[in-house]
């Protein structure tokens, strides 16, 4: 079951950091739908303004451009919020390892500053989106909470700290913080351009326009990709989860698991073309297989992801034929 039987107050005001993103902008149009108001925060350092346009008429969204690195600018941004969705922070694991006191800067210090702020402010919860990086090099499959490896990026070593700072907040000062560890999400409004784009929107558009695209590596690595929908339900549902289930972060993925060769031959199929991958160098940080046990997040959040891997493929070819 989804999220669409959650029923929050219409007055129920809901902060997206990183709201003119992928993620976050999938967040910001949920919750218009749900009727309630959205505060987007967002410097657009990666997202994209068209992201916000498309709800700037509507009357319960409103969008404060900001940097989570400028505490008085968090401060203002939660002020009189109920819900935190901090989505807010930079992507990809190599340009972490080309720019490490970035990220330290950007995804670290950014969320202390959200945290502190969203405590002073009194917000009810803070949910906020960590990733599946934290395994590192743990080789145990399905991943599950508390089998940690050693971290393999600056990248990881940022959501590991956002997590453990996060439940700090939750031990010494009451704020209810639940972290979601996302496994490679997928979608509309995915970037699919520059060096740092994620695979399955960037091999979409190649393949759209009759470029080849170069794979990482042999292809046989695996990963949970997960569609952006179940990774809504997750944030919406840590909400209103019980109160015990804070302080913790959670596995969010569809809890498959597929091959890059196969999908990229899904894809030529699903597009109708017929281009053979250029195979490269695997990526530094990068691990081999991944895909998530997401029976703590079902148990303890309610999540019941109900995208599948093929449906989310379908609802993101189609999106990407009309929008690019
Ligand atoms: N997409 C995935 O597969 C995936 C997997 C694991 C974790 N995550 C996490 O999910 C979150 C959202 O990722 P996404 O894929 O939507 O990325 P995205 O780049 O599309 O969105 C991130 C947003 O955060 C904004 N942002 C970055 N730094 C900021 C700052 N200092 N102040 C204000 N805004 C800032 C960007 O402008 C952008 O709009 C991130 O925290 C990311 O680490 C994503």
């Amino acid at each position: 079951m989804g999220y669409e039987t959650l029923r929050f107050p219409k007055e129920t005001v809901f902060l997206v950091t990183g709201g003119g993103g992928f993620i976050g902008s999938n967040l910001c149009e949920a919750i218009l739908n749900m009727g309630c108001k959205v505060r987007c925060f967002d410097d657009l350092s990666t997202g994209k303004r068209e992201n916000v346009e498309l709800f700037l008429d509507h009357e319960n969204y409103t969008f404060m451009q900001g940097d989570i690195k400028d505490f008085d600018a968090c401060l203002q941004a939660t002020q009189g919020v109920d819900y935190v969705l901090h989505q807010a922070a930079w992507g990809s694991v190599p340009r972490s390892i080309a720019l490490p006191l970035f990220y330290a800067k950007n995804n670290s210090l950014g969320t202390m500053n959200m945290l502190e702020a969203a405590y002073k402010n009194g917000v009810k919860r803070f949910v906020y989106a960590s990733s599946s990086s934290v395994y590192g090099d743990s080789a145990q499959l399905p991943k599950k909470e508390g089998t940690e490896g050693n971290l393999l990026s600056p990248y990881a070593v940022s959501k590991r700290n956002n997590e453990e700072c996060a439940k700090q907040y939750t031990k010494h000062f009451g704020l209810e913080t639940i972290g979601l560890r996302y496994f490679n999400v997928f979608g509309k409004r995915q970037d699919p351009d520059g060096a740092y784009a994620a695979v399955i929107p960037k091999f979409i558009k190649q393949l759209l326009r009759g470029e080849v695209p170069t794979i990482n590596g042999d292809g046989k690595q695996s990963r949970d990709f997960t569609y952006v929908e179940n990774v809504v339900e997750a944030n919406l549902k840590a909400c209103v989860a019980p109160s015990l289930a804070a302080g913790e972060a959670y596995n969010i993925a569809y809890g498959g698991r597929s091959y890059l060769i196969d999908i990229y031959y899904g894809l030529t199929k699903a597009l109708g073309v017929d281009i053979a991958p250029i195979f490269g160098p695997d990526r530094a940080g990068d691990i081999k297989h991944s895909n998530a046990d997401i029976s703590k997040a079902r148990t303890l959040l309610g999540y019941d992801p109900s995208w599948s891997f093929e449906r989310g493929i379908a609802a993101a070819i189609d999106w990407y034929k009309e929008n690019l």
